[in-house]
């Protein structure tokens, strides 16, 4: 991790869950971080309690809102002039059954942030990448183990269709960079379930015990897999990074 030293990454979603393990993981690790969320005040919380060698700044946006992000990576070139590293983990869980009893809202905020909002991301970072001639960067995308397999996940298959559009992103983006001659490297990291306030969004109403019993990981679990990805030589590409609790059933 040492090339990383003093380099700037931005962390989506760094407010809860994974993407607040992955900004303090980065931080102990010497980087500087911008976690980029809604509730920015849960970030700069988390900044608070970190005496480590990197920083954390909280810029608050919204990801599926294309002004947002333009004007959040506008802050970071402002005020930190790059970024070398792009961590896609917003996201969010809702039911929607295809059999016609899903909600409109639903529908189109699964699309909104966990579709439109990684790649307005990825593209801000790109575009600032190249501007600033940052050509060792490296995008990293929180899939999940649903982006690789149809699970039986009753009410969760557009969340299922996504995750899978995520693994064509990885790969597609993987492959433009290739054409474009660019060392930036693209990861996909997909866990299985781990113990976030997503998980709560995965039980189906009525059958709120669904998940009960069932391994799971911890946040830093899957901060230490973007550790080994980012720490790995300049000509090593992790592309697919699969981490499960043991024991996972699905
Ligand atoms: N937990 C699991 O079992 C699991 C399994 C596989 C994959 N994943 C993936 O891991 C990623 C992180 O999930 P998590 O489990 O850590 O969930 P989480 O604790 O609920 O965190 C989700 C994060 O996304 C942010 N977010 C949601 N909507 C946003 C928006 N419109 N704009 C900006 N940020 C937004 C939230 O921040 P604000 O609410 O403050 O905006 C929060 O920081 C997701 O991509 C998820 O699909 C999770």
């Amino acid at each position: 991790m040492d090339r990383w030293i003093g380099k700037i990454a931005v962390v989506t979603g760094a407010s809860s869950g994974i993407g607040a393990a992955i900004a303090k993981q980065l931080v102990k690790n010497g980087m500087i971080v911008v976690g980029m969320a809604r509730r920015e005040e849960k970030i700069k919380d988390i900044a608070e309690t970190l005496a480590e060698k990197g920083k954390l700044y909280a810029v608050k946006a919204d990801v599926s809102q294309e002004k947002d992000v333009v004007e959040a990576f506008q802050w970071v070139k402002n005020n930190l002039k790059t970024v070398n590293v792009l961590i896609n983990c917003a996201g969010i869980g809702r039911y929607y059954p295809l059999t016609g009893e899903g909600k409109a809202e639903h529908l189109q905020q699964l699309l909104n942030v966990n579709a439109l909002g990684l790649t307005n991301c990825t593209t801000q970072a790109l575009k600032l990448m190249k501007e600033t001639g940052v050509d060792d960067g490296h995008i990293i995308h929180l899939n999940s183990v649903v982006g690789h397999n149809i699970l039986t996940f009753t009410g969760h298959y557009i969340h299922t269709a996504i995750k899978h559009g995520v693994t064509v992103l990885t790969e597609g983006l993987r492959r433009e960079l290739v054409l474009e001659k660019s060392k930036i490297k693209v990861t996909s990291i997909s866990p299985g379930l781990v113990n976030t306030e997503m998980v709560d969004d995965f039980k189906t109403p009525g059958m709120e015990d669904s998940l009960d019993g069932m391994p799971m990981l911890e946040p830093k679990d899957i901060a230490d897999g973007v550790i080994y990805v980012l720490g790995t030589p300049p000509h090593v590409q992790i592309q697919e990074l699969t981490i499960r609790p043991v024991g996972e059933q699905f």
